[in-house]
């Protein structure tokens, strides 16, 4: 290491350190010079280059509180009474009105733990161990003479700082860290090199006018140094994914709409055609509430569509599912599962065409908590309503991740009680070379456009979008996102 890469408090610092280890900070600041902080501050570059090392030891100061400053001088409670029984037993009306009364209690309670006197039918009789003094009445006097490190007192002492400090204000204990620092074999080796002249230090706007920089040897940068993070506010990672996905919405001409956590069964379920008796309307899939129990139903012409779309198709051309559909089924309240049901509110508001819409928001599902699931996540739905056809589906799937920054996709044959056709999209994930899935998507059967009177195809899609960032930010543990890890959130990219 070249001594120009040194900093004049740098070299100060060593220069102190010349004769003598286990220098304390405030020993170099007194040799050199200095002021504290610029020495601790030359420390930590020191010793990031390796040239010193500083040990680090804590101690503690102990010293007497207000009660403990009179304890020692006048006797612990205990001591007091004991005193008074050196001449005979004595009731505890007795020593009341030898102590102060708020002292007795005290007293008493002492005397009993420690085993100084013996109390029987409100008598207090002394015992032999009464008659010595304690280790913590030693403490008191060894502090009355002044503080003292822990580390310094005798053991024996030592075991009764933690037993007097639960006494009120009887002790002061200061928290101290030592830091005694000492040259490393490269600190010693630069020192035997000599400490010269440090260089011109730093270039000034008047040296670059007067040209009087040159032929001056200037302290070089280590750019390998350690610096101090720079800690600056963002927003959370998922907040900004979904900002960053509404962005790339909106700039493929959609509309963002919004709509309830809370949601009857008709929208959840039965306007999208999901018959009855399907088994994710389980328990164990959905949150049902119990409050409000109930939810208000749209107009009774939507009703009797969707009715008769499960009973028997309702004129689409479909037989429907053949069962009897029950409204009260329908009026129960849940916490959504999907955004579609988002999307099949807005859809049933019949607005003019085309229709592109988005919405991301949150689901609910009864999951147990695992790596990969969470009760509670994020979709990312759409609609887009007009002459549009499959291919157009698959394109506009395609253009999303690919804003997103997953190029390679594929789109594989699913199952959904709502669309025809109906498709899973994947993306490859490089890193793990495997294809992960991340959302449905398909095109609304006419029991469901259909009778919500829409006649034209309508795209729609639910992709997951907590799956999405953790492929982005290589996590593998999705509760990482509710972990409020401060580590892992400052060290994020902006
Ligand atoms: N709602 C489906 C889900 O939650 C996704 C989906 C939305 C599928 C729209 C098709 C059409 O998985």
């Amino acid at each position: 290491m070249p001594m120009e890469e040194l900093h004049p408090l740098e070299a100060g610092v060593l220069a102190a350190l010349k004769d003598g280890d286990g220098a304390t900070p405030e020993d170099i600041a007194a040799a050199a010079e200095l002021d504290i902080n610029s020495v601790m501050r030359a420390l930590n570059w020191l010793s990031t280059k390796g040239l010193v090392k500083i040990e680090e030891s804590f101690d503690e100061i102990i010293s007497l509180g207000r009660e403990g400053a009179e304890y020692a001088r006048k006797g612990l409670p205990e001591r007091r009474a004991a005193e008074l029984l050196k001449s005979g037993d004595k009731s505890i009306a007795e020593l009341q009105s030898a102590l102060p009364s708020h002292e007795v209690p005290i007293a008493i309670g002492w005397l009993k733990k420690k085993g100084m006197a013996t109390l029987a039918k409100g008598v207090l009789s002394l015992t032999d161990a009464g008659r010595v003094e304690g280790p913590d009445e030693k403490l008191l006097k060894v502090l009355e003479a002044g503080r003292a490190r822990r580390s310094e007192l005798p053991k024996e002492l030592q075991e009764w700082i933690k037993p007097l400090s639960t006494r009120k204000d009887v002790l002061k204990i200061e928290e101290r860290i030592e830091r005694r620092v000492s040259l490393t074999a490269r600190g010693r080796e630069v020192l035997k090199k000599g400490l010269k002249e440090t260089g011109a230090g730093q270039l000034t706007h008047e040296m670059l006018k007067s040209g009087s920089w040159k032929g001056k040897s200037f302290r070089r940068y280590d750019v390998s140094a350690e610096v101090a993070a720079a800690l600056t506010s963002k927003l959370h990672p998922l907040t900004r994914t979904i900002e960053e996905i509404s962005e790339i919405f909106v700039s493929m001409g959609f509309q963002e709409i919004e709509g309830p956590l809370v949601e009857s069964c008709f929208w959840n379920f039965d306007a999208l055609f999901v018959p009855q008796d399907h088994p994710a309307r389980e328990m164990q899939d959905t949150f049902y509430l119990e409050r409000p129990g109930e939810a208000r139903l749209p107009d009774e012409r939507i009703i009797s569509a969707v009715a008769a779309a499960h009973e028997n198709g309702g004129g689409t051309g479909s037989e429907g599912w053949r069962y009897r559909w029950n409204k009260s089924l329908a009026s129960k309240t849940l916490l959504r599962t999907h955004t579609t049901a988002t999307t099949i509110r807005h859809l049933a508001r019949k607005e003019p065409l085309p229709i592109k819409v988005f919405s991301i928001g949150r689901v609910f599902r009864n999951e147990r908590i695992s790596f990969k699931h969470l009760p509670e996540f994020h979709q990312i739905e759409g609609i887009v309503v007009g002459d549009v056809n499959f291919k157009n589906l698959l394109g506009i799937l395609r253009e999303f991740y690919a804003r997103m920054g997953f190029e390679k996709i594929r789109f594989r044959p699913a199952y959904f009680p709502y669309t025809e056709p109906s498709l899973e999209v994947e993306v490859y994930f490089e890193e793990k070379k495997s294809w992960i899935e991340l959302g449905g998507a398909g095109i609304f059967r006419p029991e469901v456009s259909e009778t919500l009177g829409i006649e034209h195809p309508v795209l729609a899609w639910g992709l997951g979008l907590e799956r999405l960032a953790m492929l982005r930010l290589d996590l593998t543990d999705i509760r990482m996102f509710y972990r409020s890890d401060i580590d892992w959130l400052r060290g994020l990219p902006l």
